[in-house]
């Protein structure tokens, strides 16, 4: 071989470790074949999950709440979450939602965001709404109203006492109402509706600020049978468009939600006991014995 065409080989040589070198990262060189941008904001959702829990743990006075706790939710699905008493379906929310950190354990919105990273506040701007048991809405407001301070919580003070809808912001407002059952309603005071319209209005709030992510704790509780149907149709319809998390002890609620095929999460001492069909986790021995058979 001649030293020129040696030398030619060399600098192809270097040629080819400098490039390989440029999109090597340090996970071994992924970012090369599948490259995606973070989108300050957005969710990544293109491994399928919107949520992601694994081998979360936390424990109060040395008292396990959540032990080992891995969960997964697709993104515009709508999930029941069932379970006994104390079973840690509360405290999985506060974890997410910020309000609790875990002792241990990854707890991810989408692919990029690690949850554990921010604060409450932060969690909730991002996207992910969450509804307690009680409803807060306010009493001495309209509907309206409180749908229209829902779009300003983040505007400051001074700001929100000047702040009127623009256009595309009263469409929302109106569609929103629609949703909830309460466009009829919407100059009533809060206070004068019924414990199951109130929740609804509430769910309008969080709606307002369009969440991606929506946790639901106990939502029919204290509700009639219509109003638990209805708001078992108001979350039907919400699904696609938001993840839904609804935790619930009333199984014909779950029934309704899950028609006979979604896959429903059953918690029992902070842990994942059993999950599939609602049908299939019924018959479920373990589940019979610490939830269902009591
Ligand atoms: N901040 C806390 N300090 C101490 N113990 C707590 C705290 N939060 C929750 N726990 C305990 O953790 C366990 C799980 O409670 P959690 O409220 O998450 O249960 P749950 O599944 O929501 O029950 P329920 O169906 O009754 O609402 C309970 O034993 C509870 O007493
Ligand atoms: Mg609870």
């Amino acid at each position: 071989m001649t030293p020129d065409l040696m030398e030619e080989g060399a600098r192809r040589v270097t040629a080819y470790a400098q490039a390989a070198a440029r999109h090597r990262t340090a996970s071994g060189g992924r970012a090369a074949g599948f490259a995606r941008p973070i989108v300050p904001g957005e969710v990544d959702t293109t491994h399928g999950r919107i949520l992601y829990l694994e081998d979360v743990s936390v424990s109060f006075d040395g008292f396990r709440a959540i032990n080992k706790l891995s969960l997964d939710i697709a993104p515009g699905e709508l999930r029941c979450i069932i379970g006994p008493n104390g079973a840690g379906k509360t405290t999985m929310m506060d974890i997410i939602t910020g309000k609790t950190r875990p002792d241990a354990g990854t707890v991810f919105f989408g692919s990029t965001i690690d949850l554990l990273r921010y604060k409450e506040a932060e969690i909730a701007q991002m996207g992910i709404g969450r509804k307690f048991q009680k409803p807060t809405v306010f009493e001495q407001l309209t509907v309206y109203e409180n749908l229209e301070l829902a779009l300003k919580t983040d505007k400051g003070v001074f700001a929100s006492m000047r702040f009127r809808p623009d256009s595309a912001e009263g469409d929302r407002l109106a569609e929103v109402l629609r949703t909830i059952h309460l466009a009829p309603h919407a100059d009533r005071l809060a206070g004068t509706l019924s414990h199951g319209q109130k929740q609804w209005l509430e769910i309008g709030m969080l709606l307002m600020q369009d969440p991606k992510l929506l946790l639901l704790d106990e939502p029919v509780a204290g509700m009639t049978d219509e109003e638990t149907e209805r708001t078992a149709e108001l979350f039907l319809s919400l699904e696609g468009q938001h993840s839904l998390v609804v935790v619930e002890h009333d199984m014909k609620f779950v029934e309704q939600l899950t028609q006979g095929h979604k896959k429903v999460t059953v918690l029992h001492e902070g842990s994942v006991l059993a999950e599939g069909k609602l049908a299939d986790v019924q018959s479920n021995d373990k589940v019979v014995e610490v939830y269902l058979g009591r």
